[in-house]
């Protein structure tokens, strides 16, 4: 935390020139913030590079930190399905988090499970290096922000989904994250993320709103293409 040992991600990345193979490794010792302590391994993105599209969730959750890979639990299952409904694979995607250690707690009933934490906002901007690194790399035309979380990583504790999701927002990255052949804005399309539809008494109709937002992404592609 701050005022101890962790400055944050950026004294771990490697050189500028460095592949994004080269970029996952390195973050796989970082140790930038507190959370590595308790997590079982750095999960970075994952997906091809070059992507038009990268999408951007909040944490890996329990079964990304056992397995090392985004999105391969419940949350996952509904981000694919919902991809798929709209025409874009997930395959043909790059998808990271805007954390890349999952933080956690004991069960207060005692049980074995663990309990998902969000983030806390210093240790979001602590990890943003990684995600600079990978915008960097994947040069997507397109960034689907996936609930709260990953929309405040990149426009700060004033972004709201409820009020941002589905439209279409400008993002500068920031100099010290701006390769030269990066555009010096990218289109943001916000969504919610998809594990609130597995949280939802009305599945269907949540699940409906997550496909128009990721719809109206798919043609933010077309538009710019
Ligand atoms: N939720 C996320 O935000 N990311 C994952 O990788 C899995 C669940
Ligand atoms: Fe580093 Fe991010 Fe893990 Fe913190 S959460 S240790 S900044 S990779």
């Amino acid at each position: 935390m701050p005022g101890q040992d962790y400055q944050g991600a950026e004294r771990f990345l490697p050189a500028s020139e460095a592949d994004l193979g080269a970029v996952a490794s390195a973050a796989g010792s970082c140790r930038g913030c507190d959370l590595f302590e308790r997590a079982t391994q750095t999960v970075f993105g994952s997906g091809p590079a070059p992507a038009s599209m990268m999408l951007i969730g909040e944490q890996p959750g329990d079964a990304e930190d056992r397995q090392g890979k985004p999105f391969v639990g419940p949350a996952g299952r509904v981000l694919s399905q919902a991809l798929a409904d709209v025409g874009v694979p997930a395959e043909g995607t790059y998808i990271t988090n805007a954390v890349k250690h999952f933080r956690w707690r004991e069960d207060p009933r005692g049980g074995k499970r663990r309990i998902h934490e969000r983030p806390s906002p210093w240790q979001v901007r602590a990890c943003m290096p990684w995600l600079g690194a990978e915008i960097e790399r994947v040069s997507p035309r397109l960034l689907v922000t996936l609930g709260a979380t990953a929309g405040q990583a990149l426009f700060g504790s004033s972004f709201r989904v409820g009020a941002q999701r589905g439209g279409r927002l400008t993002w500068r990255p920031p100099a010290e994250t701006t390769a030269s052949d990066l555009p010096s804005e990218l289109v943001v399309v916000p969504t919610i993320h998809p594990s609130a539809v597995l949280r939802a008494d009305d599945r269907d109709a949540v699940y409906a709103g997550l496909a128009a937002d990721l719809r109206a992404a798919a043609l933010v592609l077309g538009d710019t293409g």
